[in-house]
């Protein structure tokens, strides 16, 4: 079995499978290239030969142990109808829903192959041309993270507009995070059926909501996501990514029924070893494999720093079932000489 594989299924390895969020970006001079080429990032994303060579890309360099689908978690909104753009230096733009009255705008979740059949396309690409040993990840934001951009229609520092709507309107904001929660479900189902080994949710924005409401918004809907999909795939595993969910990680690891959870850099590896791990000391645990969490700023600076910090990293997940990532994002201002010095620092 593949290493990302054999630590989901609840494997400790000596040499933790390592790859890295947004592998395929802009700081890799051969993504500008094809980016400069196709013109705009989505029509990236819309080309499956494009998205599958800038898939590609990372691996061919780095020989990371997987490639995730390139992609955004705005193609679902995207697919339901709403406008999407993305300003050069600004970020995702969407014509914001603003109220209830705006979901009677959406398409139906059963229309929104026309736009992704090409996203589906590039996954059978990808399940061919991808090394044997590299394992395929799909993924899709979750419900809540996506439904925060189509509200407020671009990144906000707190999520306001859509925490708004969540106190103001909770019958019309759960019609919201349903619709997008049987989306999800389909894209995913679609993804895995074209050839995706891994699914991961990436909910960016969890740690902005209060926990009861992180219960109801984040948690249940990925405990759906994650039931339907086991119950269609049984031997697909999820990550779910709720990134700031700080003391709520073990309940959503819990809940949810997912193989593994990516932690963001603030989370202490002994404390979410102890709660979640299947090698935690602690009865009833979870026991889920582990994902992260190195800063990515130390793929920015570089230097003794980040040697020091992965072999910590390393060090504190010996033993148990764990997947080296960063806790976020690699950006566009990384050095590519780091992540060759990292790949070292991790693999010896
Ligand atoms: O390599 C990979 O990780 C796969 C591709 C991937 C992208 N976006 C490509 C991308 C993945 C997994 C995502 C997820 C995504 N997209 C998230 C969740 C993860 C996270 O970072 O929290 C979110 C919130 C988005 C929404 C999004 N897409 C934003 C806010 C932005 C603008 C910020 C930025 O970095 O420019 C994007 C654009 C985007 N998505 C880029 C890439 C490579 C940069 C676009 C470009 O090339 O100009």
């Amino acid at each position: 079995m593949k290493n990302l594989l054999r630590v989901l299924n609840g494997e400790a390895l000596d040499v933790p499978p390592v790859w890295l969020m947004r592998q395929a970006g802009r700081y890799l001079p051969e993504y500008r290239a094809v980016r400069a080429r196709a013109g705009s990032f989505l029509d990236v994303c819309y080309t499956p030969e494009l998205a599958e060579e800038v898939t590609l890309q990372p691996i061919r360099r780095f020989g990371f142990d997987a490639a995730i689908l390139f992609a955004d978690i705005l193609l679902v909104p995207h697919a339901l109808g709403q406008e999407l753009r993305f300003v050069e230096g600004e970020g995702p733009r969407l014509d914001p829903l603003g109220d209830v009255a705006g979901l009677g705008r959406l398409k139906p979740v059963d229309e929104i192959d026309e736009v992704l059949a090409p996203v589906y396309a590039a996954v059978a690409r990808l399940a061919h041309s991808l090394p044997d040993e590299v394992t395929l990840i799909g993924f899709a934001g979750a419900p809540w993270t996506v439904a925060s951009y189509m509200i407020a229609g671009r990144g906000t520092p707190d999520q306001g507009p859509a925490r708004a709507w969540m106190y103001r309107d909770r019958q019309g904001f759960s019609r919201l995070i349903d619709l997008i929660t049987e989306a999800t479900i389909h894209y995913l189902d679609r993804q895995i059926a074209a050839g995706a080994e891994v699914v991961m949710l990436f909910d960016s924005w969890a740690g902005s909501l209060a926990p009861e409401m992180f219960a109801r918004f984040s948690i249940a809907p990925a405990k759906k996501i994650v039931a339907v999909l086991k119950a269609r795939h049984s031997q697909v595993p999820v990550i779910g990514f709720p990134r700031g969910a700080g003391a709520m990680y073990p309940r959503f690891a819990s809940a949810t029924g997912v193989a593994a959870v990516a932690l963001d850099s603030a989370v202490p590896l002994d404390w979410a070893r102890e709660m979640m791990s299947p090698s935690g000391e602690r009865p009833g645990s979870p026991g889920v494999a582990l994902q992260g969490n190195l800063d990515p700023m130390l793929m920015v600076t570089g230097g003794a720093a980040l040697t020091e910090a992965a072999k910590g990293i390393v060090g504190a997940m010996r033993g148990a079932p764990h997947i080296f990532n960063l806790g976020h994002g690699i950006t566009p201002d990384a050095d590519p000489a780091h992540v060759e010095q990292l790949l070292r620092a991790v693999r010896g």
